[in-house]
């Protein structure tokens, strides 16, 4: 058996999975963020080690025996975020998370300073990497930084509690600024120009190789082998698409959770940093791909039940139902600001073109082709990259709706496939990777393609429909932008 955890933004989640990849226990945690100023976004790292000790409990009362079993473990998490040890490798402050926009000014002097630095690091500086938020912790909490003795990712510092070492993977570590994609290492320039050296940083593994062993303490405390390997793993994106298998040059699916991304796989590295097109190092060696990324997914669906006080599946269930054709309202995405294709972290949400005849069915259907438009967006910069899109498979929460899988199909004008066991994201692809560290056997043979249960193909008439809608999504942002500061 292995096991896979995901470090998520909303829950740890995990999933012990027998050899036939089949699940046979889950367990989800959920995890509160904190938001203390505009454009902060924080979590106490030892919240989420919390939250693994939870979902081991949960595992072992459901399946102690396969608990018992599990050769290796996988980890996944969402990236970006800063977790800042201090010698004692205590973190020395919450950490900064990936869609916190407090470092907005830094990002754009690095971005400014060293232009050249974008193309090996794969992508633009933005706030919610890594790289920008240490500028700012120079700048605004001095001696927070010159305590820093090393800068982890989130899914990291669970392998600093599971193994005592402090390792990261590439696909992670693509997300922070500081890597030379190309080279699959650190890159001194990027480290220097914000003030750290590679003493600072993790050492490296390919998402598929071991980094560690379990403690021993922590094997006898839920009964696991002593011997069990934990593997580099792959931050969220990545290790959803192992868990969809698209490590194929080519494959392309949206992932629709808190965030949401539009994923390509490369088998070279194609930078394309003018599109706010993010490159990065794949999970398995060899890989890149690029991707679109907003900060808001299937949240913008949970925020407004949660204001309307409905239930998510009900609120789906009636929209449809009142569903003709594109909503008169309009709906901008941003509530946590933006970065594919905006890089804005003043954007926020708006809802525009409100009736007295507007029902509570106008605005759920807006959320989602809001959401949906922001992926017409995310098509265009792909396509800016020389990466066109010709089908997405659909992962993350956000895929459960067919009703939603409909939109996107006939907004972006591509068949969406729809799999088997899509919702189970990025700690499905954790323990896949897990298995590659402990076996070492090639990624081809474990990290295939889930069964589709059914692809949706654009509906013309709607497409027709959509474009001018697309257009007026554009020109309201672009009319608002001097607006959001
Ligand atoms: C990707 C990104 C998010 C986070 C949160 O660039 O910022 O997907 O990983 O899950």
């Amino acid at each position: 058996h292995y096991l896979g955890i995901d470090v998520g933004t909303s829950a740890v989640k995990a999933i012990l999975v027998d050899e036939r990849q089949t699940a046979v226990a889950e367990a989800d945690v959920p995890l509160q963020v904190s938001r203390p100023h505009d454009l902060w976004s924080e979590q106490d790292p030892e919240i989420w080690w919390q939250a693994v000790q939870s979902a081991l409990d949960q595992l072992r009362t459901q399946s102690p025996s396969a608990l018992a079993n599990i050769r290796g473990i996988g980890l996944s998490g969402q990236m970006h975020g800063a977790v800042l040890l201090d010698e004692n490798d205590l973190p020395l402050r919450p950490a900064i998370l990936w869609n916190d926009g407090r470092s907005f000014r830094e990002a754009q002097e690095l971005g400014a300073k060293y232009p050249e630095l974008s193309h090996a690091t794969g992508v633009i500086p933005m706030p919610g990497f890594t790289a920008p938020k240490l500028v700012w912790l120079a700048r605004h909490e001095p001696e927070i930084f010159r305590a820093v003795r090393k800068v982890m990712l989130p899914k990291d510092y669970i392998r600093l509690k599971l193994t005592g070492e402090i390792v990261t993977e590439m696909s992670d570590a693509a997300g922070t600024w500081w890597l030379d994609e190309a080279k699959r290492d650190w890159s001194d320039e990027a480290l220097a120009a914000t003030g750290l050296t590679r003493d600072h940083m993790p050492s490296l593994v390919e998402g598929s190789q071991a980094s560690g062993t379990l403690r021993a303490d922590i094997a006898q405390r839920w009964g696991l082998r002593s011997d069990v390997v934990v593997a580099g793993g792959a931050g969220d994106a990545a290790a959803g698409a192992v868990g969809l298998g698209a490590i194929e040059d080519g494959s392309a699916f949206i992932s629709l959770g808190t965030s949401g991304q539009l994923f390509v796989t490369t088998q070279d590295f194609s930078p394309a940093p003018e599109a706010v097109v993010h490159s990065f190092c794949h999970a398995v060696p060899g890989r890149w791909f690029q991707m679109a990324a907003m900060l808001n997914g299937a949240s913008c669906l949970a925020w407004g039940a949660h204001l309307l006080k409905r239930d998510i599946d009900e609120l789906l269930r009636e929209t449809e139902g009142a569903y003709r054709k594109p909503s008169s309202v309009l709906f901008l995405p941003y509530l946590a600001g933006e970065r594919t294709p905006h890089n804005d972290p003043y954007a926020r949400g708006v809802f525009f073109g409100l009736s007295p005849r507007t029902q509570q069915t106008d605005l759920v259907q807006a959320i989602l082709e809001g959401v949906a438009f922001s992926f017409a967006d995310a098509k265009r910069c792909l396509e800016q990259a020389g990466t066109p899109l010709t089908y997405a498979g659909m992962i993350g929460g956000g895929s459960r709706s067919v009703f939603w899988a409909r939109i996107f199909a006939s907004v972006l004008n591509v068949p969406m496939l729809r799999y088997q066991g899509s919702d189970k994201g990025p700690a499905f692809g954790a323990a896949r990777l897990a298995r590659l560290a402990a076996t070492g056997e090639a990624p081809e043979a474990v990290c295939t393609a889930p069964s589709i249960i059914e692809t949706i193909e654009p509906q013309p008439q709607l497409v027709e429909l959509y474009g001018p809608r697309i257009e007026a999504f554009r020109s309201l942002y672009r009319a608002l932008k001097p607006e959001f500061m």
